[in-house]
């Protein structure tokens, strides 16, 4: 059921979530899980649990299996569960041209075109409409300096992307990178593909902020070091020497020891809708189990310590794969109050969230300033575009600069009633934002393409219903 009664007061949200499991997290462990031995040494089975059901991961899968991983569900787990059989190497990837439909994941395609460089694949990596306006020199760059001979089809650099497999005696080369952006895609690409070069070759990046580090955080854990020295990084292993099998804590497990789990923490991009609604709530209160709490990533907190308002109790917290969870209750204390202020070094912690704070900012008295985030125009939509637009409609002014922009909040802010549809642009995360807004709404404001919550976060309709007391139906 979409959410479209009228709200007459504000309700408060209450309950504990399971929520999915992290995208990039889930996206990462399918592709070692697929390159690493198991731990008895033997292609083996290794089990992910808890893995993000959303469409983004669900089109990597089918790109791994299509280079002849074999991915199986496991039925009556708890979250959503897999085991991954065998192992990918270059000598056992299909001669002939893969075809991968990347659909709406940026990730799966920038990842990809990495490790299918790395693999030597001969393919041809397609997206939907938002995929295809994506753009995509910043991976091209790099891995054609290793030696991979991949371009794309559509100028300048739009998806889909061609890569023609090398003659044997053509071995990647090693790279020593320094990014232009503070981009996770990029870095991972690039030791994705590092993970085929001979071991004689360097393969070292620099990037100019600090990105999400979860493809340093598994290798390790897996057996790969990536040693760190301030903003640069150096692969210090191959793909031979990936291990995976290991219980909770990511360790190799017992010799013989067969689909031995690994964990995939909740998405703290999904709770962060939940977290903010929470906020603009006062008497909510919500619990997130085993919520990932990589430090890369909590830009979220830092934004929300600087509002008064919302409360935090983290519980103890437990490490899989290299990643750090913990359960998490955020709850809505009252009025909120202070200035938001999200910088160029801000943003690579939170660049998924902005859209979500922008809502916590207009509910919130003090300025809202976001700088330093031109990449967001470069998101499934034009993120910095789309937000301005949703709050020049709703009557707020703000001014927009090339990297973000700045408005005024007020904790009464009332959502004027508005009867055209809000359009959403195939992005995902737009809608989830509206929907929170929306619970501020006496009149909600109608959205144009729920359907999107797929990418990321399927049962974010269950869980609203959930949280609100009502029955869960369709
Ligand atoms: C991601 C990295 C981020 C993020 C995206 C997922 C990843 O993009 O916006 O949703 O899993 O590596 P950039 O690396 O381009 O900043």
């Amino acid at each position: 059921m979409n959410p479209t009664e009228t709200n007459c007061s504000h309700p408060s949200l209450k309950g504990c979530l399971s929520l999915p499991g992290d995208k990039s997290i889930s996206h990462r462990a399918l592709m070692f899980a697929a390159l690493a031995r198991a731990a008895d040494g033997r292609p083996g089975s290794k089990r992910i649990d808890y893995l993000s059901a959303g469409a983004d991961v669900q089109a990597t899968m089918a790109a791994l299996n299509q280079l002849g991983a074999n991915i199986e569900p496991v039925e009556g787990a708890e979250g959503h569960s897999v085991i991954v059989h065998g192992r990918i190497r270059p000598d056992t990837v299909p001669d002939e041209l893969v075809s991968v439909d990347c659909g709406n994941s940026g990730t799966t395609m920038r990842l990809l075109s990495g490790l299918f460089s790395g693999l030597n694949v001969n393919a041809r990596l397609f997206g939907d409409a938002s995929l295809s306006k994506r753009p995509m020199q910043r991976v091209l760059d790099p891995l054609g300096q290793m030696g991979a001979t991949l371009c794309a089809e559509t100028e300048p650099h739009f998806p889909p992307l061609r890569l023609t497999r090398r003659v044997a005696s053509a071995p990647l080369h090693g790279i020593e990178y320094a990014s232009p952006i503070a981009s996770a895609q990029v870095k991972s690409a690039i030791l994705l593909a590092g993970l085929f070069c001979p071991a004689s070759e360097t393969v070292r990046i620099c990037e100019p902020e600090q990105s999400r580090d979860h493809t340093e955080r598994m290798l390790a854990a897996l057996g790969v070091v990536v040693a760190k020295d301030g903003l640069c990084m150096t692969l210090q292993g191959r793909a031979d020497d990936l291990c995976m099998g290991g219980g909770a804590t990511g360790q190799a497990g017992q010799a013989g020891e067969e689909a031995s789990a690994v964990v995939v923490p909740a998405d703290i991009s999904s709770a962060a809708f939940w977290m903010v609604g929470a906020a603009l709530l006062p008497g909510s209160a919500i619990t997130f189990r085993r919520l990932g709490l990589n430090p890369s990533r909590l830009g979220l907190f830092e934004v929300m310590h600087q509002v008064s308002g919302v409360s935090f109790e983290t519980g103890p917290s437990q490490t899989s794969m290299g990643e750090p969870y913990a359960d998490v209750t955020v709850t809505g204390t009252g009025a909120l109050k202070g200035d938001i202020t999200i910088d160029r070094a801000l943003v690579p912690y939170l660049v998924d969230e902005i859209p979500i704070l922008t809502v916590l900012g207009l509910f919130t008295d003090g300025t809202f300033t976001v700088s330093g985030a031109e990449e967001l125009r470069v998101k499934e939509s034009d993120r910095l575009s789309a937000m301005v637009g949703i709050l020049r409609r709703l009557g707020v002014s703000v001014d927009e600069t090339a990297d973000g922009y700045t408005f005024c909040g007020q904790s009464d802010f009332v959502v004027p009633v508005i009867d055209t549809p809000f359009e959403t642009h195939h992005d995902h995360r737009l809608v989830m934002a509206l929907e929170i807004l929306n619970l501020r709404a006496s009149t909600p404001l109608p959205i144009v393409g729920r359907e999107w919550v797929q990418t990321s976060y399927p049962s974010f309709y269950a869980d609203y219903n959930q949280l609100l007391g009502k029955p869960i139906a369709d």
